[in-house]
C-alpha cells in the first residue's frame, strides 16, 4: 500500500542547524554565529530553564495541571477565557488545530506569497486547498486588506502574518480590521503574531470581543527563547469555547515546555532585554549592511544582496549562518536574525566583505 498522494504537500526547509554547519566546516558550533531561524540570542529566561528542570523530574506523570496553569496564566494575561486559550505544540500546533476545527475536505485557504511555509503545509494536511495572495517585493513586501480582498474568493481561513515572516512587515490595526470587514462571516482570519512582541502595535488579541472571525497565534520560540521545548497557543473566538476538547491532540504541549512557559511568561525582564536587543540589531543591520533591507518589526532583516544562495553560502563559510530565502521564493534575498550585538556587528562585517567579493563594484558607502 501506499500514502494518500502527498505530492501537492511540500516539505517544510528549515534554516541549517548550527551543528550542522559546524560539522560540514569542520568548526565547532561556538565559533560560529547562526543567525537563520529566528530564535533568541539570549537563551530561555533562567527562570524557565529553572522550571524545566524541576518539571523533568516528574516527567513520568501525563501534564494536566501544567496545562490547566499555562492556559489560565495566558487567559489572564490577555483578558480572555480560559477555553479561548488553546495551547499546543508550538504556533504550528495551534495553527493544526484550527486547521482541524473549521477545515471540511476541500475547503480553501488564503495564505501569503512569499510567507510562513507552515500555513499552507497545515492546511493540505487537513485536505484543505490553498491559494495565495501577494505580499509583493515591489511595494516594498506592505500588506494591505485590498491585497488580501482582491485575492479572495470566500475562502474559509485567511492567513496574515504581523510582523510578517521574512519580511518584517506589519499588517496595521485598521488594515487588518478592513480585512475582517471584508470577509464573509464564515471566513477565519487568523493573525500569527509569532513575532507579536518585537512590535508595539497592538495585538489582533484585542479585536476579539468585537469580531467573531478572528483568532491570534502566538509562540514561547521567539522573544521567550524556548523554540527547543515546542510551545504555542491559539486565542480563539468566544463561541469555540468546547471545540478544542474536539480537536487537541491529547497531551501534545509537554509538561518541561508548559512548566518552563509559564516561568517564561513571568520574566519580563528577560523579554524586554530580548525586544530591546533586537530593536537595536535590526536598526545596526539596515544602517551598516551594504545593501538595502525591508524595515522590520521582527527580530530578523531582510536583505536584498543579488544571489542570496551565495551571498549565504560564503558567509557560511566564513562562519556566519544566514537564511537564504530561496525556500521562501526569494532567491535575491537573505533573512539575517538579530544577535546579540556582537554577534549582529560580526555577522553586518562578514556580509559586506561577501558582498565586496562577489561585487567589487559595490559602494561601500553607506549612505550611497
Ligand atoms: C510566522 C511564523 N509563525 C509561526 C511560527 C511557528 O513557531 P513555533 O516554533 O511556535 O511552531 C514561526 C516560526 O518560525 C513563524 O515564523
Amino acid at each position: 500500500m501506499n500514502t494518500r498522494d502527498l505530492s501537492a504537500n511540500e516539505p517544510y526547509v528549515p534554516g541549517r542547524g548550527v551543528e550542522e554547519v559546524a560539522r560540514d566546516l569542520g568548526a565547532e558550533p561556538e565559533d560560529l554565529v547562526k543567525l537563520s531561524s529566528n530564535e533568541n540570542p539570549f537563551g530561555p529566561s533562567p527562570k524557565a530553564v529553572e522550571a524545566a528542570r524541576a518539571a523533568a523530574e516528574a516527567a513520568h506523570v501525563y501534564p494536566k495541571a501544567a496545562h490547566t496553569d499555562l492556559t489560565e496564566a495566558l487567559a489572564d494575561e490577555w483578558g480572555v477565557s480560559p477555553a479561548q486559550v488553546w495551547v499546543s505544540p508550538g504556533a504550528d500546533g495551534a495553527l493544526d488545530y484550527l486547521a482541524r476545527a473549521t477545515l471540511e475536505p476541500g475547503d480553501g485557504v488564503l495564505v501569503p506569497e512569499p510567507g510562513f511555509a507552515y500555513y499552507p503545509m497545515s492546511a493540505r494536511y487537513h485536505h484543505g486547498t490553498v491559494a495565495e495572495y501577494p505580499v509583493a517585493p515591489a511595494d516594498g513586501f506592505a500588506q494591505t486588506a485590498d491585497a488580501v480582498l482582491d485575492a479572495y474568493d470566500g475562502e474559509r481561513i485567511v492567513y496574515v502574518t504581523s510582523p510578517h515572516n521574512p519580511a518584517g512587515t506589519e499588517l496595521p490595526r485598521e488594515e487588518l480590521v478592513a480585512l475582517l470587514e471584508g470577509v464573509d462571516e464564515e471566513t477565519l482570519v487568523v493573525a500569527d503574531e509569532a513575532y507579536g512582541e518585537y512590535t508595539e502595535t497592538p495585538s489582533a488579541a484585542g479585536l476579539l470581543d468585537e469580531y467573531e472571525n478572528v483568532a491570534v497565534t502566538r509562540t514561547f520560540s521567539k522573544a521567550y527563547g524556548l523554540a527547543g521545548l515546542r510551545v504555542g497557543y491559539a486565542l480563539v473566538p468566544e463561541a469555540w469555547a468546547d471545540a478544542y476538547a474536539r480537536v487537541n491532540t491529547p497531551f501534545a504541549a509537554n509538561a518541561v515546555a508548559l512548566d518552563a512557559a509559564l516561568a517564561a511568561l513571568d520574566d519580563d525582564e528577560h523579554v524586554e532585554r530580548t525586544v530591546e536587543a533586537a530593536r537595536w540589531a535590526r536598526e545596526h543591520v539596515a544602517s551598516e549592511l551594504d545593501a538595502p533591507t525591508v524595515e522590520s518589526a521582527g527580530n530578523f532583516v531582510l536583505a536584498e544582496v543579488g544571489d542570496g544562495a551565495a551571498v549565504a553560502e560564503r558567509a557560511r563559510e566564513r562562519g556566519v549562518i544566514v537564511r537564504d530565502t530561496s525556500s521562501f521564493g526569494l532567491p535575491e534575498h537573505v533573512r539575517i536574525s538579530c544577535g546579540t550585538e556582537a554577534e549582529t556587528r560580526e555577522a553586518v562585517a562578514t556580509l559586506n566583505e561577501v558582498l565586496a567579493d562577489l561585487d567589487p563594484d559595490l559602494d561601500l558607502g553607506a549612505e550611497a
